[in-house]
C-alpha cells in the first residue's frame, strides 16, 4: 500500500469534501429555501416517500434507531456531500441538463477544487516527478452548437491519479497535483498531457461505506477524468469522460456513465495513449 492508502481515511476526504462544499456553495441554498410552496412540495414528498417505505417493509423500531444513528454518524463523518453525490446528484444532473444542446454533463462530485493553475492549450498537467501511470494525451476542440471554435474556452481537468487518490482529499499529494485550468487556443484546441486515473473507491471506513457493506453493494466508481468546460456566453458542461471497457463502467455506484461520455485512447509510441475528445458548448440561456 503507498503512504497515500495508509494515511486515506473517509473522516479525513469527508471533512475535506464538506469543508469545500461550504466555502464554494453556500449562498444557493438561501435563494431555493425562499419559495415556501416549492420547500413545502418537495419536503412533503420527500416525508411521504419515507412514510410509504416503513409501511410497506414493516419497519421496526430496531430498524429506525439503526436509521437514525447512521444518518448521525454520516454528518459526524463529514459525508453527506459524498453519499448525494454518489446516490442522487446523477438524477439531478439528468434533470438539469435534459434539454441542454451540445456535449452531455455528468455529476461534479464532491472533488472539485476552484482556482487550479491556469495551462496553456498545450499542457501538461501538474505532477510529481515520477507520477505513476501511463501516459495519456488528451486532445480535442471546443465548438459552439453552430460547429464555430469557441476560442480560449477553459477546461478545468481534475482527477484521481495511478492510485485513485485526489489532490487536496486524501494525505501527501500536491495541492495542485493532476488539477489544472487549460486554455484553449484562437481555434479552440486544446492538447493536454495527463496520466490514465485509476478507478475510485469511495471511502469504506466510514458511513457510506458501512452502508455499502451492510447492503452488500460495492464502493467503486469507474477510472474517470472530469471536465468543466466553460467560456463567456455559453453554458459550462461539468462533465466526466471514462475509459471503453474500464471496471466497473458497468455498474458504476454513482450511476454517472453514459455512452457518449467514454473514450478509447489509442496506444501510441512508447506507451503512451492518446485520445481525442471534442467539447460543444450551447449557448447561454
Ligand atoms: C465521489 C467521488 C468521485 O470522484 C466522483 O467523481 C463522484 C463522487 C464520492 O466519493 O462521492
Ligand atoms: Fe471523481
Amino acid at each position: 500500500m503507498t503512504d497515500t492508502a495508509l494515511q486515506a481515511t473517509a473522516a479525513a476526504s469527508g471533512a475535506s469534501a464538506t469543508q469545500r462544499f461550504l466555502a464554494d456553495k453556500t449562498g444557493t441554498p438561501a435563494t431555493a429555501a425562499a419559495d415556501t410552496a416549492r420547500v413545502n412540495t418537495l419536503a412533503t414528498e420527500v416525508i411521504t416517500a419515507l412514510h410509504d417505505v416503513v409501511r410497506r417493509h414493516q419497519v421496526t423500531y430496531d430498524e429506525y434507531n439503526v436509521l437514525k444513528s447512521w444518518l448521525i454518524s454520516v454528518g459526524q463523518d463529514g459525508e453527506w456531500p459524498l453519499f448525494l453525490d454518489v446516490w442522487v446528484e446523477y438524477v439531478v444532473e439528468e434533470v438539469a441538463h435534459a434539454n441542454r444542446e451540445g456535449s452531455k454533463g455528468s455529476i461534479e462530485g464532491p472533488y472539485y477544487a476552484p482556482g487550479a493553475p491556469t495551462l496553456p492549450s498545450v499542457a501538461t498537467l501538474p505532477m510529481r516527478e515520477n507520477e505513476p501511470g501511463t501516459r495519456l494525451l488528451f486532445q480535442g476542440q471546443v465548438t459552439d452548437v453552430s460547429g464555430a471554435p469557441v476560442a480560449g474556452a477553459v477546461l478545468e481537468m481534475w482527477q484521481a491519479d495511478d492510485a485513485g487518490f485526489y489532490a487536496q482529499f486524501a494525505p501527501g499529494i500536491p495541492e495542485w497535483n493532476l488539477r489544472g485550468s487549460v486554455v484553449a487556443d484562437a481555434e479552440g484546441r486544446f492538447a493536454v498531457t495527463t496520466v490514465q486515473p485509476a478507478p475510485y473507491q469511495i471511502p469504506t471506513d466510514g458511513s457510506c461505506g458501512r452502508l455499502i457493506a451492510a447492503a452488500g453493494w460495492h464502493a467503486w466508481r469507474p477510472a474517470h477524468l472530469h471536465v468543466k468546460v466553460s467560456a463567456p456566453g455559453h453554458e459550462s458542461v461539468t462533465t466526466q469522460l471514462y475509459f471503453k471497457d474500464g471496471e466497473h463502467i458497468e455498474d458504476d455506484v454513482a450511476s454517472a456513465v453514459k455512452p457518449e461520455l467514454i473514450l478509447d485512447p489509442k496506444q501510441v509510441a512508447d506507451g503512451r495513449n492518446e485520445v481525442t475528445y471534442d467539447f460543444v458548448l450551447a449557448p447561454a440561456s
